[in-house]
């Protein structure tokens, strides 16, 4: 009654002050669903929260909102919805999906007023979504051979998955638009190129469809990627991938069992650009390789594992977006660049990691950096119990590895060189960097910098070399081994 109330005494003061011409202020007034929290709803919830999309549930009415009111204000208040998780408090990034703190603050008075519907008549409609194929009709669509099954419990899995494309010449992707088949089980995945063959040879000798581990060869061929709550886009005008004549697509994808066995198969819309792109791009990624080389080895119950590394620039780059990675003890990431004068810049920071957000940001506009910036990318792990992600409780020592329970982490950023001719360079640089930190990386296991390990990564290194089979390394098995890992085969 009290409620009916004030709304009325509401609505007579509105009427009143805005007959004499005077504007009501808005924050006198408790918002109502129809005029208030709709079009914020509408327009920065329901694209995920709609039939066939990301999210569990829809949010398309009254009654869909005020059902989950109370989730809904403590979600936005802690910044978990919409998914965000990038700051940076120098550069604005493109289709920014955050609430501002006035978004928010409808949202909990709404919710602790009692979610008043307010006019019903008043309500706007729904904004036209795209059904289907997010980008448009796709040049190319094709799908998994076989579903793959995947148990109801039990750990996550990692499965590649190829698929011929049969192209006749070699094609330059705009963008790969991904749409899983069991929506709420997949998490993520990350496409790449096959020419060799290799691929295909691991899926025929796995008897369930698609292999497990893919070689760090193919990982370099990436053409991009997919991740709840990522919504497909283009790349800026004029970039491309390359995906070769003859290629086979592979489907790295990222499944998380929910108490239920399902079935996948995975559709992909590829858009291709009309020829070769004007411009070339590459990522520069801190630490490299995922941290692979990092030496990341965090022990249990350690709440503030740091790695960082640095990366001068060699010539002018011009930077159009960014993207994380880490698993489930990743904490916070961040990256800042240092001009040649010395003033810092951040370009991201993402304060508060969750593995279930994992896309590639884009900037409002390209971000000019000279020659001679610095750029220093961090990623924090928790493994302490603090961290409510933590597989393991009590805490155990995770290492580097690729599985859900070892862990990784990069700040990855995309880039052009600013003069495309020098972007050879740019990525000669790149890999140096990559090939220093491998050498590091192998003498300090050799030098028992990492204990347990040493004995192991010998044991693989002579018997991956040893050709004669005496059990030891003689001088051209040896220089094998020393070509082997200056090639930059991790
Ligand atoms: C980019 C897609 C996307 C957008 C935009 C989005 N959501 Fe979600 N939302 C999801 C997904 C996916 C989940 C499921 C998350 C999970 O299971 O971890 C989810 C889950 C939720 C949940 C359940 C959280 C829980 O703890 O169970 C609520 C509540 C929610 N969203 C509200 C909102 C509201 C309110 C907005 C807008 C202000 C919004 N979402 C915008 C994708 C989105």
């Amino acid at each position: 009654m009290k409620q009916i109330l004030t709304t009325a005494v509401g609505i007579t003061a509105l009427t009143i002050l805005s007959s004499l011409g005077v504007a009501a202020n808005s924050s006198t007034q408790s918002p109502s669903f129809s005029e208030q929290v709709a079009p914020i709803v509408f327009n920065r919830c329901t694209v995920c929260h709609r039939p066939g999309e990301a999210a569990p549930f829809t949010l398309m009415n009254y009654a869909d909102v005020k059902k989950r009111g109370k989730l809904i204000a403590k979600v936005v208040q802690k910044r978990f919805m919409p998914p965000w998780p990038v700051k940076s408090t120098d550069y604005t990034f493109a289709n920014d999906r955050s609430l501002s703190d006035e978004e928010i603050g409808t949202i909990t008075d709404w919710v602790k007023n009692g979610m008043p519907e307010g006019d019903s008549k008043k309500t706007p409609s729904l904004p036209a979504f795209v059904e289907g194929w997010q980008l448009g009709t796709p040049d190319l669509v094709v799908r998994m051979t076989e579903a793959y099954t995947l148990h109801a419990e039990g750990p996550d899995i990692y499965r590649n998955f190829v698929i011929p494309l049969n192209l006749g010449e070699d094609k330059w992707v705009r963008a790969i638009e991904f749409r899983p088949g069991a929506r709420s089980i997949v998490h993520h995945s990350l496409f790449y190129y096959d020419t060799t063959g290799e691929a295909r040879e691991q899926d025929a000798k796995d008897p369930v469809p698609g292999f497990r581990r893919m070689g760090q060869g193919l990982q370099r061929n990436s053409v991009g990627g997919w991740a709840v709550g990522g919504l497909p886009q283009f790349l800026p005008d004029g970039l491309a991938y390359k995906l070769p004549k003859g290629s086979d697509l592979i489907l790295s994808t990222h499944f998380h069992p929910l108490g239920k066995k399902e079935k996948e198969i995975s559709t992909v819309g590829i858009y291709f650009a009309d020829g070769p792109p004007k411009r070339g791009f590459t990522a520069i990624q801190l630490p490299p390789v995922f941290g692979a080389l990092a030496g990341v080895v965090i022990p249990a119950g350690e709440a503030d594992y740091r790695k960082q590394e640095s990366f001068v620039l060699p010539v002018d780059i011009k930077v159009f977006g960014v993207s994380a990675h880490a698993h489930y003890l990743g904490k916070s990431m961040k990256m800042t660049a240092t001009l040649p004068g010395g003033e810092t810049r951040q370009l991201v920071s993402i304060p508060n990691w969750d593995f279930s957000w994992q896309e590639e940001y884009r900037y409002s506009s390209e971000l000019f950096l000279p020659k001679g910036t610095r750029l220093d990318g961090e990623v924090v792990w928790d493994n302490s119990t603090d961290n409510i992600s933590n597989p393991n409780n009590p805490p155990k020592p995770v290492r580097w590895g690729r599985e859900s329970t070892d862990e990784m982490g990069c700040v990855t950023l995309m880039v052009m060189a600013a003069n495309p001719s020098e972007l050879t360079k740019l990525n000669s640089v790149i890999r140096d960097q990559v090939r220093k930190a491998a050498s590091t990386s192998i003498a300090n296991r050799f030098a028992g910098g990492e204990g347990e390990q040493r004995g192991t990564l010998l044991k693989r290194i002579i018997e991956k070399f040893d050709t004669d089979g005496d059990g030891k390394l003689n001088d051209a098995e040896r220089a094998e081994a020393r070509k082997f890992y200056r090639g930059n085969r991790f």
